[in-house]
């Protein structure tokens, strides 16, 4: 892909600014926290994204902000990866293959969406300015441990998808990168984030297969996996708390509610909010929806919440006003992909 640097920032007068590069920012998560970011009077904002599954909507609302740059580029690309990167302080890093069962079909797509990405991250920083990362990791490092409430410390991790083995392996490579080459970092183990703006997921599915064909909805799985949901405003203000007061050389966090909801019960909440209560529910057999799927997902915590970290929103407040959005993104012919 060609990449395309844009709106290059003017002088911000003599304010002491932050220089945030967002990778992945024009994604789901990556456009609620440049927005975040860029709410912050003294912040300025590089997102680089190829736009495979972020969309310019996503950013609109930042799009004319002066202290925002986009770049359109490939990751892979390490010149023009280190190139906008310079002069920045701090990294999020949000890009990689979000589809957990594309692996199935493509083995090696977590790899080269997963951990190369990170490895082209890192190196980028080593060899320009940031000093501070923020990694998206996830809940399936810790693999298949059923009800236990896993701390961020619970040994040993075993993932069960080639998704948790690259996200373990990123953390992996930021640990490593910490001690050798004096980074600070925060790794976040995320629930399932949800929101709008969201591009894949649960209940993203069941509205678009809903729009399809409202007689029947096809569920992966027997309905009674049970997780937990995350509103991506909370996401967003746990990382922004560590960032901005809790950061070290290299710690990791959970980030979940309290509360957990069963894949039935999204099936319900969404068929009700679609008036579509008569829908015929078509479960699968198995407790998982799909090989490397983990049915239960539970959470400890007590660490982020010590610092002081809250979920604004439960669990199914979460949900409800997601579903309502992502109904109002369909009905707005936003989802132009998949
Ligand atoms: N959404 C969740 O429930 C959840 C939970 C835990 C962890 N995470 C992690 O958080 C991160 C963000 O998730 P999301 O839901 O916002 O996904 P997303 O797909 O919406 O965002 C990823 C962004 O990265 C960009 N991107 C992907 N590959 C790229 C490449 N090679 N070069 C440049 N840009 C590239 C995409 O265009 C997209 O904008 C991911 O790493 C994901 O694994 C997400």
């Amino acid at each position: 892909m060609e990449a395309v640097a844009e709106a290059v920032n003017p002088a911000i007068g003599d304010k002491i600014m932050t220089k945030y590069f967002v990778a992945g920012g024009a994604g789901f998560i990556g456009s609620h926290l440049s927005t975040n970011l860029l709410a912050d009077t003294t912040s300025t904002v590089v997102i680089f994204d190829n736009f495979s599954s972020g969309r310019e909507w996503h950013i609109a609302a930042i799009r004319n902000d002066p202290r925002l740059t986009v770049v359109r580029g490939e990751i892979s690309d390490g010149e023009l990866l280190s190139r906008s990167m310079t002069g920045c302080d701090t990294v999020f890093h949000f890009a990689s293959n979000p589809d957990i069962a594309k692996a199935v079909t493509q083995p090696d797509v977590d790899f080269w969406e997963g951990t190369y990405l990170t490895q082209q991250i890192v190196e980028a920083m080593r060899k320009t300015t940031p000093r501070t990362l923020i990694y998206a990791s996830g809940s399936g490092i810790y693999g298949d441990v059923g009800r236990l409430e896993v701390k961020e410390n619970h040994a040993p991790l075993v993932p069960i998808s080639t998704y948790g083995a690259s996200k373990l392996a990123g953390e992996a490579l930021i640990a490593s990168y910490c001690h050798m080459f004096d980074f600070k970092a925060a790794v976040f183990r995320f629930a399932n984030v949800i929101g709008p703006h969201q591009t894949h997921g649960v209940v993203y599915d069941f509205v678009r297969r809903l729009r399809k064909d409202p007689s029947r909805l096809a569920i992966l799985g027997d309905g009674t996996q049970s997780k937990s949901y995350i509103h991506v405003s909370d996401v967003v203000s746990a990382m922004r708390l560590i960032e901005m007061k809790h950061i070290s050389r290299f710690d990791a966090f959970n980030v979940a509610t309290l509360d957990y909801l069963m894949v039935k019960d999204i099936v319900d909440m969404t068929l009700k909010a679609m008036c579509l209560e008569k829908t015929e529910r078509c479960f699968g057999t198995q407790s998982r929806g799909w090989k490397g799927d983990i049915p239960i997902v539970r959470f400890d915590t007590a660490k982020i919440r010590a610092l002081g970290w809250k979920n604004v929103y439960t669990c199914r407040e979460a949900m409800a006003k997601t579903i309502d959005d992502i109904i109002a993104d369909e009905d707005a012919g936003r989802f132009d992909i998949r």
